[in-house]
């Protein structure tokens, strides 16, 4: 099975979702007990050598998203998220978009930027010795990593600039690394601190900080898609540009507009063990990057008057290395997206953002968002309340009437029925 539109999703029982997802995915036993168990994925051992001090292990929902068409391809999107109507919302959105298609998604190739603060130099001098000797530093960045030498990936490039500051001019020494499939900060450090004695010498300087830039502007994704005006109304597609410029043209909107497109990243990014505040940082440096903070979406009309969204932002995500290898769901997450590489992850996940972002600037600029939240939560509230599928929508109908969500009224009202 290869089409992820899969109708009433949410309506199917645990058992149901986890089969649709094996034949799907074509999961191993092993994996979908992964997902069967409810421990979270990690040990409390494993989480003891993860980090320090550790006490314990921490669960969120892992969900699904459907719908989803990327570059032709369909994908059943995992999102690990404790916020109720980001997957309904993510999965809405991609419903609308394949109408015409899907979403069309690239992602650079991935480039990692690691910065070496130079000082107590001449910058003029030392940036014509340090251009001149940029063979030597890549080889001996190069040579820290076998893996990425033999893949014709590594270091590429090295540049210098000068930046002034209150308490002087310095010199930044930027190496551009091409880190594959992963995402690439443990060997961007490295090789940042492995080259930085040799810049001592070459420049006669002292070096401080040598770190990656999580502000990853060679890692570049996007996604545009196309929304029927027939199914929104053109009315409705108006009025979604309007929001568009609200956001684009105010701060305060703009924030809380991005923070709905990242809903729909970060949940993937949770789900397929990514560095989330690293992703989080960079879009918002990258929203910016015009000097004022703006929408990082963009939407319009084509001349069919149809919605085009467009969405662009930096993703430094990895398919092997990091969380990614060490969490068994993530793993499994990653095998359910069936992405073969860390470009393809991102593709996803800018489609995620995009999706998310259609469907709150849709229903904040119609209904409203309070709506559809209540009537998801009494939905929850029924099937809690041990109410089968065709008796749900009747208990949710009568409590959204009766303004009166609760768990208890969901279960005399299925007393009744
Ligand atoms: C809520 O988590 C996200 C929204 O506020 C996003 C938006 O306002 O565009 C609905």
């Amino acid at each position: 099975m290869s089409d992820s539109s899969i109708s009433k999703f949410f309506e199917k029982t645990r058992k149901e979702r986890l089969d649709i997802i094996r034949n799907f995915a074509n999961l191993s036993e092993e994996e979908l007990k992964i997902l069967q168990n409810n421990d979270g994925g990690i040990s409390f051992e494993k989480a003891d050598k993860m980090i320090e001090n550790a006490i314990g292990t921490f669960s969120l929902p892992l969900g699904i998203a459907t719908s989803f068409k990327i570059n032709g391809k369909d994908y059943l999107v995992p999102m690990v998220i404790e916020e109720p109507s980001v997957i309904a919302a993510a999965s809405k959105g991609a419903k609308i978009a394949r109408i015409k298609g899907g979403f069309e998604a690239t992602a650079d190739e991935s480039f990692s930027i690691g910065q070496i603060q130079v000082l107590d130099t001449d910058i003029d001098s030392a940036v014509k010795k340090i251009l001149e000797s940029s063979k030597e530093i890549i080889n001996l960045a190069n040579s820290k990593s076998n893996t990425l030498s033999k893949m014709n990936k590594g270091a590429k490039e090295v540049s210098c600039k000068q930046i002034d500051t209150p308490v002087g001019k310095m010199l930044i020494v930027e190496l551009l690394i091409d880190v594959g499939d992963a995402m690439g900060a443990n060997i961007t450090n490295t090789m940042c601190e492995s080259v930085s004695p040799l810049l001592e010498k070459i420049t006669g300087g002292r070096t401080l900080l040598r770190i990656l830039s999580n502000y990853s502007t060679r890692r570049i994704a996007k996604a545009t898609a196309v929304f029927d005006k027939k199914e929104i109304g053109e009315d409705v597609v108006d009025d979604i540009i309007l929001a568009y410029q609200f956001a684009d043209n105010d701060v305060y909107r703009a924030v809380t507009h991005n923070k709905g497109i990242m809903n729909g990243i970060i949940a993937v990014a949770n789900a397929t063990g990514q560095d989330s505040r690293a992703i989080e940082a960079a879009a918002n440096a990258y929203a910016s990057r015009s000097g004022q903070y703006r929408s990082l979406s963009k939407w319009t009309k084509n001349h069919e008057g149809n919605l085009v969204g467009s969405l662009e932002l930096p993703l430094s995500v990895g398919i092997i290395g990091g969380i990614a290898n060490v969490h068994p769901i993530a793993k499994t997450c990653i095998k359910i997206l069936g992405v073969s590489s860390a470009q393809e992850l991102a593709c996803v996940m800018i489609a995620t953002g995009l999706a998310q972002n259609y469907s709150a600037i849709r229903a904040l600029s119609t209904e409203g968002i309070q709506k559809g939240h209540m009537r998801l939560h009494a939905r929850n509230l029924a099937t809690a309340a041990g109410a089968k599928p065709e008796e749900v929508d009747k208990i949710v109908q009568k409590m959204i009437e009766e303004k009166k969500i609760s768990l208890d009224r969901a279960k005399e009202l299925l007393d009744q029925i």
